[in-house]
């Protein structure tokens, strides 16, 4: 991107920007002619006085972290793609880079190329933002989005996935949705102005969605997405990333493929969407060149550091369990007499109302019910389900996703 633009950037950053020096692992994998010089040693880049800008793409809590802290150490300015190490220490990387008037820019570490994070730290700084709803990881959203258009199972599209090169070999951290919950601490500390750790937030990965809930949600309505909810309601932060049921009405429920998108909410700005692609190479050169421009902007004006730590205040976050949703519940169970109406009982008891039911015939004399609950606590809802476990006529509860409209 640098070399083929580079008649925009230098023309809008008011100077060029060279990358010096590469730091790498493998110093005899092929590159193209017109790489940078590489190094295997850290010291090489951190320690030579004529860089000015260290771009951190390498990942990871270590060695990202201690170099990035070097870098600022020696009055340079960074660029970091690095969402775990900004979701776990990005107050204080921050904190440091405003205390020596340094720039510490990170658009990349969420979303890659959707500028999300430049519009929290400035154009909406002026509004409180109510929430965030996203699909922000675009592993899970590919295979959600296959397992509606194919009727795939979960295993079948990850391993084709992972073919492609469109899942990681190890895909932990995407389909656990470890990654989703450091965008989610992110995106809250810029939105809501406190410190959200990721380990604050509720994380439920996509492993258990089945294709007969896929084909459950078509029929009432819904697509199944992995959703990263931030609220802030009383003083009250409510932050969590799982698999949800979205109603067509959503416009996330639009959101397919590879793709990401954040909706906000402000008290002045209304309803917003930002849509686009959250990863690969080009959609995080994006991110990172826009902030490379915006460094040497800063440089031209002497305005480096502008925007340190935006997380001040410490709030309170809620527990799931407090969390008001409504939820879709699979059962198999036996059928004999007053056996629907011992379920639905069980809904009721814990103050959980019934909005839709499925139910259908399967061999054996069993059946498969499906129930859509209006709003519930949390906490009501999981004590419905201990009740209905514990019913004689219960085969197996299949499956539970909370369903948001
Ligand atoms: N692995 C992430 C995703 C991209 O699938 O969206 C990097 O955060």
């Amino acid at each position: 991107m640098l070399t083929a633009n580079a008649d925009i950037i230098s023309a809008r950053g008011g100077t060029t920007i060279e990358i010096t020096r590469c730091l790498v692992q493998d110093m005899q994998k092929a590159r193209p002619a017109h790489a940078p010089s590489i190094t295997k040693r850290a010291e090489d880049i951190l320690a030579d006085p004529d860089i000015e800008v260290v771009v951190e793409v390498m990942g990871g809590v270590e060695p990202a972290w201690t170099y990035i802290a070097r870098a600022l150490d020696s009055g340079k300015h960074v660029v970091t793609a690095n969402k775990e190490l900004m979701a776990r220490h990005g107050r204080e990387l921050l904190k440091s880079a405003e205390d020596k008037g340094l720039d510490l820019l990170f658009e990349a570490a969420v979303c890659a190329g959707i500028p999300v994070i430049q519009s929290l730290k400035n154009q909406l700084s002026g509004n409180r933002v109510r929430s965030i709803m996203g699909i922000v990881n675009g592993t899970t959203n590919y295979i959600l989005t296959r397992m509606h258009a194919d009727r795939a199972e979960y295993n079948e599209v990850l391993a084709e996935a992972q073919e492609k090169g469109f899942a990681e070999a190890d895909p932990t951290a995407d389909v656990e949705n470890f990654d989703a919950q450091s965008k989610l601490a992110i995106l809250c500390g810029l939105a809501f102005a406190c410190a959200v750790r990721p380990e604050d937030i509720y994380r439920q990965g996509i492993g258990h969605i089945e294709t007969t809930d896929i084909e459950y949600a078509e029929l009432l309505g819904y697509r199944v997405k992995s959703v990263a909810i931030g609220r802030q309601e009383d003083g009250k932060i409510e932050a969590r990333v799982h698999p949800a049921m979205v109603s067509l009405a959503n416009p996330l429920s639009k959101v397919d493929g590879p793709n990401n998108a954040v909706l906000l909410q402000g008290d002045f700005v209304g309803d917003l969407m930002l849509f686009g692609s959250g990863a690969g190479k080009d959609a995080t050169a994006s991110a990172v060149v826009g902030d490379l421009i915006e460094i040497a902007r800063n440089r031209h004006s002497g305005a480096h550091g502008r925007i340190g730590s935006t997380n001040f205040e410490e709030k309170p976050i809620q527990d799931v369990s407090d969390s008001l949703n409504r939820y879709y519940l699979r059962v198999t169970s036996e059928d004999r007499p007053r056996a629907l109406g011992q379920i639905a009982l069980a809904f009721g008891d814990n103050d959980v109302s019934l909005s839709a039911l499925e139910m259908h015939e399967l061999p054996e004399s069993r059946s498969e019910l499906v129930f859509l609950t209006h709003q519930a606590c949390e906490a009501n809802f999981m004590a419905t389900l201990d009740a209905i476990r514990e019913l004689p006529m219960i085969e197996k509860l299949d499956n539970w996703i909370r369903v948001v409209s």
